[in-house]
């Protein structure tokens, strides 16, 4: 999808496709209060042009409500199209994105290929600054545009071809763009990584993952390495190889690096993410219901690669290193079994209980190395546990942390990432729950505080480096289409981890 922003005033745009904004400021309540749609642009032809059908009550203007007009009067546009924000006081930044997101998904299946989006314009009684949107409808309207249909054979091409922002004739030309091309670099990273996600498993392979992630890193300028069995061996990686080792397939331990010019102190940010390309759950074999989902199961690996992109291309003045350990966890006669007890990188010995709680045992070696390597602080990401998704349904995703500084950075950066993680506790009591008989520590302590045991299991890696632990099992895979965005992988943490990671930039 091609981008780009203009400032020309809107009535004169020549476009299949004007979408412009509007907020519902009804306040009367009750069955014969009637919607009062408010345009958010100050442009008289295009408030002239929707004034009767605004009148008419038959649009409210909440959240991605849409309402077409064709041959609107007074416009060189031939369609105008008013995609609601909802209440004037849910009309923030990411109303603003998902409306940006609802006007793509519009335009899509109807063959139209190009339109503009008008940002909102600043109102009395609301916060909508036009550098905040453009950056966010860039990113909108970017996500709005994939689909994950890759492998249906009439796949006609339906993308949009042209996205045009329509900024206010007053609005700072400089900073609206530096904000909008933000955006698009955001936007295609997340997209990036839910390409990733949506590959099957029998087609994202571990080696493939290492593949695709390297070419990224070479387009983007970053630095990579992709190491299999023998490195494993060579740092003695027993807990990622013991969950690899049942598989015909070999593990990939993907390391990308971002070392900014001129940058020789300071943090070294450790991204490390869970890149299980196929979670058959091993010996302890998941039940076939579902199964097919967990082809999913490397979204944290692939949040690390998108990040790791949009890092390399807006350049943030911090030293950054990405870790993906991936591996296809598969029931075999070499497949470790419970009971066995694995040698971690750290040392630590672990008993497996359960050959299904992989996802810790990869990570446990990921960021033991990431420390290695020289990382001062760490986060990770993972579909780690079902127990975070019956904690917090697919709203929230778990956030975990050993550092209340640390941890409040990455709140911090929520506000402008858009995206929803709850933080969950962690404490002795909980480490206490996976401490083992035979051994240091056993890979899973019970059905209660499922998350947390498991978190607490990397904490006993990650030790006293701050370090942030995110699950997303629960929002990694979007179950119900939403106007805004399609069903299928969601590309989430990628705009967190990336806020994170911008909070260290030296000043
Ligand atoms: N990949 C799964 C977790 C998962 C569940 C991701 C649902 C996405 C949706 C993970 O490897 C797993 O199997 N976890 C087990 C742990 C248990 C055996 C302690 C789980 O959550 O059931
Ligand atoms: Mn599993
Ligand atoms: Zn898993």
């Amino acid at each position: 999808m091609q981008t780009a922003l203009s400032f020309s005033p809107l009535a004169h745009l020549e476009t299949e496709l004007l979408a412009v904004t509007a907020i519902d400021t009804q306040t009367a309540k009750g069955a014969d209060a009637k919607p009062e749609p408010v345009l958010l642009t100050s442009d008289e032809a295009v408030r002239a042009a929707a004034a009767a059908v605004l009148s008419t009550g038959e649009f409210k203007a909440g959240a991605n409500e849409t309402l077409l007009l064709h041959a609107p009067a007074g416009l060189k546009a031939k369609r105008l199209l008013i995609v609601g924000l909802g209440k004037k006081s849910k009309a923030t930044v990411h109303a603003v994105r998902n409306a940006a997101g609802t006007a793509v998904r519009y335009t899509k299946p109807r063959a139209i290929r190009e339109l503009v989006f008008a940002l909102p314009e600043n109102y009395s009684e609301g916060s909508l600054h036009a550098v905040a949107t453009s950056r966010a409808a860039a990113e909108g309207a970017i996500v709005g545009d994939f689909d994950p249909d890759t492998y249906r054979s009439e796949r006609k091409d339906v993308s949009v071809h042209s996205f045009t922002l329509a900024a206010p004739p007053d609005a700072d030309p400089a900073a609206i763009q530096t904000a909008f091309n933000t955006g698009v670099i955001i936007g295609e990273s997340q997209n990036f990584a839910r390409t990733l996600v949506n590959e099957p498993g029998n087609k994202l392979t571990p080696t493939v993952f290492g593949e695709r992630a390297a070419k990224m890193a070479t387009e983007v300028g970053l630095k990579s390495e992709v190491y299999s069995t023998d490195k494993l061996h060579e740092l003695k990686m027993g807990a990622f190889w013991s969950v690899s080792q049942g598989s015909e397939e070999p593990p990939a331990l993907i390391v990308l690096r971002y070392e900014p010019e001129g940058v020789t102190e300071g943090p070294v940010l450790g991204l490390v993410g869970k890149g299980i390309t196929f979670d058959t759950g091993g010996i302890s074999i998941k039940p076939a219901d579902n199964m097919e989902k967990m082809k999913y199961d490397m979204a944290g690996g692939a949040a690390m690669v998108g990040a790791m992109r949009a890092i390399a291309l807006l350049k943030p003045r911090v030293r950054v290193i990405g870790i993906v350990c991936s591996a296809e966890n598969m029931p075999d006669g070499k497949a470790q079994k419970p009971g066995d007890v694995q040698t971690a990188m750290s040392g630590k010995t672990i008993e497996i209980i359960n050959t299904d709680a992989e996802g810790r045992l990869v990570l446990a070696d990921g960021l033991t190395y990431a420390r290695s390597l020289g990382a001062t602080h760490l986060i990770d990401a993972a579909t780690l546990t079902g127990a975070c998704v019956v904690a917090l349904g697919m709203i929230n995703a778990g956030a975990f942390s050993n550092d209340d500084a640390t941890i409040e950075k990455f709140q911090t950066g929520l506000a402008t990432s858009g995206e929803k993680f709850w933080r969950l506790p962690l404490s002795d009591e909980y480490y206490d729950m996976i401490r083992s008989d035979i051994g240091d520590i056993k890979n899973t302590g019970g059905r209660w505080g499922g998350a947390i045991t498991a978190a607490e299991f990397l904490h006993a890696f990650a030790e006293d480096t701050p370090w942030i632990h995110l699950d997303i099992a629960g929002l990694a895979w979007i179950e119900d289409k939403k106007p805004f965005i399609a069903k299928g992988p969601s590309g989430v943490a990628v705009r967190s981890i990336l806020e994170w990671v911008r909070s260290y930039e030296e000043k």
